[in-house]
């Protein structure tokens, strides 16, 4: 049946290539090389050729490329997952490939793929990255005596190379070679002189390696146009470095990013093409000053979060610059050379400690000037109310410059701006309604000024709308939402109810919505499906009141809701179960009632926050709780939930393990992220005292089951939670005593047991937690000696008060205190078993961990500045969506299995 089928499709082959061309020998040629395509997909598995969706002409196959003649130019098998084995003889009939592109299959899984390959005599472009290479140095040498002599293009990226002499027998002969990729391997070492013989190559790219020392003699590669050496480890002064170099009159790009380079930039104009150079995140001290008055083609120089201080006094040689970046380096002063950067179009001088007035003197004659960054600089700016610039910007970005006390008015004639930043920047008038009509403007961010007024109408293509901490009062207008992914309006003094919202019938695309410290009321609308996008929403701190609409559990891609600080009754929505991806659910300070749904448990397994404080709950708290294993905070307190605490607390895998360090940087990388996004958000868990010192505690890990109606006693399992930073349990009925083996929370700050009935002595061990900077165990019966130790000595009486029975320092002495006898009996404190379900969990984080590297690590490479600008919130947005996204279906597939 099989064999039928591929003669078919042969015979097929055949006939349409015969049609094509005449000459007989042509055919029989031709006609090798399908079978040799045949034979190829036959000795391998992973390979659909010739099957039934596959049945037209072979030069459609997948991945297969022919030219007009019907020869096989080009195949491109990447990412196929092939296994088996080439045989020898079966490429060299394809005498005519060009290109073979193997890129992300596991060479190790194809035997004796070298030695074909290395006969395919026209092959043009070898394309190998991600194929698991290793160092094997015979595998290279059988190029040594391959046919390649006409190879132009090798990509062996991302592979695990490790030493660069691997490839002596290879440069020796493929010296045609124009473009080499050994990106992201673990190359060693110097680069060494054998690069030498790549005489004619062009494009040579080395980044992501762990190259060090400099580059071991003079290279003289006269056709190198672009070397790219960034994300290494080349720690020597930038002047040899350029020495080695500086034959190559043929260099347009050096990219040499994020290495250890020091000294200082030399002279450049022996480059005499070179048009960009990166140099960004090294230790580079400043700038030669031969190197400033020689006119160099440079237009593109990086040289931000270097150590450059002082003012660059000139540097009238870079005058042909487009791009300059200095941002990160302590200039202090402005360069006074700036104004002679006659064609500068992207301007970057954030974060470089600049001092003093900027006047329009300075930009005068910058007229190509599009993207201009100051931001973070003590600057104030001298303009006069009518300038008009020369230039046109699209990207203006002044954060934390002076810019007030009124909104700059020479703005407003830029015509094609995109985004305008403004935040931290003192303007304490009201925003003007020339700003509203700029129709170019898609980001703005205006938040933490003095900007007062209301919100108009506008007709928006606001994408992103930041004005935040401001004044701004009135009601919100419906438009505002229409194209906005992002509108973040929290801490003014907005009012009004948002309930109209359905009457736009329209779908929103809006990801996250940000309102809380208002004024807002009236109830909230029920057509949260139109917001399907939402990823994010904070109504916190309002008046908003009514029922939670259920419609909220349509938004299937919510990881934060906090909907703390408002009215709201009834009981929480069953819907919300839908609502899988939650990390924050907080919904503290409202006037909810029934009992805490089982659901929360099962069903919202990804929350790290669960805030039910100060409602109306009543019932038992669910055992289902015990099932949140990525919870940080559970905040239950204020509520009238009465029952047991539920004993399987050794449940919160986060709350255990204080001591996996992979969980804490996970944690730190995570909560880095909430912080950015987070920053309206008020103290999540609030003490009964001392709040804002413990503000910082915000995020962290705890358990606040306070002022309930909790009986029982204290559960074992709270000391296996060895992360916890503080645990509520005052004001319920619980009794018993506190358990002894409370000593092994090291980390513990807080610790409020007052108010309970809690009996017996107060464990020795308690004097162990040093860290321990608030306790109260007022108002339980708790009785015998204080345990001595600094620590428990150090606290007011008011911690012990109301328990008629304890005595000792801070109290009363003790009626027969023997002294100092009582040392002996200290808690011998035992390792359990706490790891549940520790390699479930280990692999859900570690995948988690990467998720987030394969988004963030991208922002973290530095890209173009302006670009990164542009991108930075989409991509956060978008990496909660990925993350939340990943992160479901990978653990519905292992609940499934
Ligand atoms: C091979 O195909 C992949 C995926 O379609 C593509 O990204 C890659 O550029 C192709 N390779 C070549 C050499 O065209
Ligand atoms: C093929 O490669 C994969 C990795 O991509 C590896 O896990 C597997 O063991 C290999 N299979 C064989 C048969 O070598
Ligand atoms: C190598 O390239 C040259 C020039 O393009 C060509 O004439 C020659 O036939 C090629 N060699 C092979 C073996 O294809
Ligand atoms: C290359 O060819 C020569 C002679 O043709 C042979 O002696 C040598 O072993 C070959 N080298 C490799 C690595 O195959
Ligand atoms: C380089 O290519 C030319 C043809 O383009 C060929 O004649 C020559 O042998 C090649 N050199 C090497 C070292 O392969
Ligand atoms: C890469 O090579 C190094 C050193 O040979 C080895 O320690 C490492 O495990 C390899 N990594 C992979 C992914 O093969
Ligand atoms: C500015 O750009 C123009 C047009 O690209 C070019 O002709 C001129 O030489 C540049 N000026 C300097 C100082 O490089
Ligand atoms: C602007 O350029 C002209 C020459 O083109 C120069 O004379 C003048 O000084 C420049 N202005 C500033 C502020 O540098
Ligand atoms: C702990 O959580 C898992 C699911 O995450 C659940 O299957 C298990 O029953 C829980 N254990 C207890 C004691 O609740």
């Amino acid at each position: 049946m099989e064999l039928k089928l591929l003669q078919l499709l042969l015979f097929l082959c055949m006939k349409i290539s015969v049609s094509g061309v005449g000459a007989a020998t042509e055919v029989r040629r031709i006609e090798r090389e399908k079978q040799a395509l045949l034979k190829f997909s036959g000795d391998l598995s992973g390979l659909r050729w010739g099957s039934e969706e596959d049945k037209g002409e072979c030069c459609e196959w997948l991945g297969v490329e022919c030219d007009f003649t019907g020869h096989v130019v080009s195949i491109n098998l990447s990412d196929e997952d092939l296994r088996g084995k080439i045989s020898p003889a079966l490429l060299s009939d394809l005498s005519s490939l060009k290109v073979l592109d193997f890129s992300g299959n596991n060479l190790r899984n194809l035997t004796n793929w070298l030695q074909p390959i290395s006969k395919l005599s026209s092959l043009t472009a070898l394309l190998l990255s991600r194929c698991q290479l290793h160092d094997s140095v015979s595998a290279f040498d059988v190029f040594a005596n391959s046919s390649l002599s006409n190879l132009s293009t090798l990509i062996l990226s991302h592979n695990n190379l490790t030493s660069v002499s691997t490839f002596d027998s290879l440069f020796n002969f493929c010296r045609n070679l124009t473009r080499l990729d050994l990106s992201y391997n673990q190359l060693n070492g110097p680069i060494p002189g054998s690069f030498f013989k790549l005489q004619f190559v062009e494009v040579l790219d080395l980044k992501g390696n762990l190259l060090h020392g400099g580059i071991h003699k003079p290279l003289n590669l006269s056709h190198l146009q672009f070397l790219d050496i960034s994300f290494n480890k080349l720690n020597v002064p930038l002047p040899h470095l350029f020495e080695n170099l500086s034959e190559i009159i043929s260099l347009q790009r050096i990219y040499l990013s994020n290495n250890q380079l020091v000294g200082s930039l030399p002279d450049i104009s022996r480059f005499s093409s070179l048009k960009e150079l990166y140099l960004s995140n090294n230790q580079l001290e400043g700038v030669q000053p031969q190197s400033l008055d020689q006119p160099s083609s440079l237009e593109s120089l990086d040289l931000s979060y270097n150590q450059i201080s002082g003012s660059l006094l000139d540097f009238g040689g870079f005058s042909s610059l487009y791009d300059l970046d200095l941002s990160g380096n302590q200039l202090k002063k402005l360069p006074k050379a700036i104004e002679q950067l006659y064609n500068i179009t992207n301007l970057n001088l954030s974060s470089t400690s600049l001092e003093g007035t900027i006047t329009e003197h300075h930009f005068s004659n910058l007229t190509q000037l599009r993207y201009l960054d100051l931001s973070f600089n003590n600057v104030s700016f001298n303009l006069r109310f009518d300038w008009i610039p020369t230039f046109q910007l699209e990207m203006l970005r002044l954060s934390h410059c002076n810019m007030g006390p009124y909104f700059p008015n020479w703005i407003r004639k830029q015509n094609s701006l995109l985004s305008l930043y403004l935040s931290f920047a003192g303007i304490s008038s009201t925003i003007p309604d020339w700003l509203w009509n700029m129709s170019s403007i898609q980001h703005l961010d205006l938040s933490h000024n003095n900007i007062s007024g209301r919100i108009p109408h506008f007709p928006t293509n606001l994408d992103f709308v930041d004005l935040s901490y401001n004044n701004l009062s009135g009601p919100i207008p419906l438009s505002v939402f229409q194209n906005s992914s992002a509108l973040i309006l929290s801490e003014n003094l907005l009012s009004g109810s948002i309930f109209n919202l359905c009457t736009i019938s329209e779908k929103f695309f809006i990801q996250t919505l940000i309102l809380p410290n208002n004024e807002l009321d009236g109830e909230l609308p029920n057509c949260w499906m139109n917001f399907y996008s939402l990823v994010y929403l904070n109504l916190a701190n309002n008046k908003f009141s009514g029922k939670l609409p259920p419609t909220l559990g349509t938004l299937t891609s919510l990881a934060i809701l906090h909907l703390g600080n408002n009215n709201f009754i009834g009981e929480l929505p069953s819907s919300l179960k839908n609502c899988k991806g939650l990390r924050k659910l907080d919904v503290g300070g409202n006037k909810l009632t029934g009992t805490i749904p089982s659901w929360i448990g099962t069903h919202l397994i990804f929350l790290e926050v669960l805030s039910l404080r100060f409602n109306s709950f009543h019932g038992s708290i669910p055992p289902t709780i015990c099932y949140l294993i990525n919870i940080h905070v559970l905040d239950l307190s204020r509520n009238i939930i009465s029952g047991k605490i539920p004993r399987c607390l050794n449940n919160f895998t986060f709350l255990v393990s204080n001591d996996g360090s992979s969980v804490l940087n996970y944690y730190r990388l995570w909560s880095f992220i909430w912080e950015t996004m987070d920053e309206d958000d008020n103290a999540l868990v609030q003490w009964k005292r001392q709040e804002s010192e413990y503000k910082r505690l915000r995020n962290l890990e705890g358990i606040d089951l306070s002022s309930n109606k909790l009986v029982g006693t204290i559960p074992q399992a709270f000391s296996d939670l060895r992360a916890l930073l503080f645990i509520n349990l005052s004001r319920n009925h619980l009794t018993g005593n506190i358990i002894s083996s409370i000593g092994q929370l090291d980390t513990l700050e807080w610790l409020d047991l007052s108010r309970n009935q809690l009996s017996g002595e107060i464990p020795n061990s308690l004097a162990n937690l040093h860290f321990l900077s608030v306790l109260d165990l007022s108002y339980n019966n708790l009785m015998g000696k204080i345990p001595l130790g600094t620590q428990l000595q150090s606290f007011d009486s008011s911690t012990y008060i109301g328990n008629s029975q304890l005595c000792g320092e801070p109290l009363v002495k003790c009626p027969h205190d023997p002294s100092v006898d009582d040392h002996g009996k200290i808690d011998v404190v035992k390792e359990d078993d706490r790891f549940i379900n520790r390699d479930f969990y280990i692999c859900m984080v570690f995948g988690f961990i990467t998720g987030f590297w394969i988004v963030v690590g991208t922002l973290v490479l530095k890209h173009s500045w302006r670009h990164s600008y542009f991108k930075f919130l989409n991509d956060i947005g978008d990496w909660i969506y990925v993350t939340t996204t990943m992160y479901v279906t990978r653990l519905k597939r292992k609940v499934m299995s």
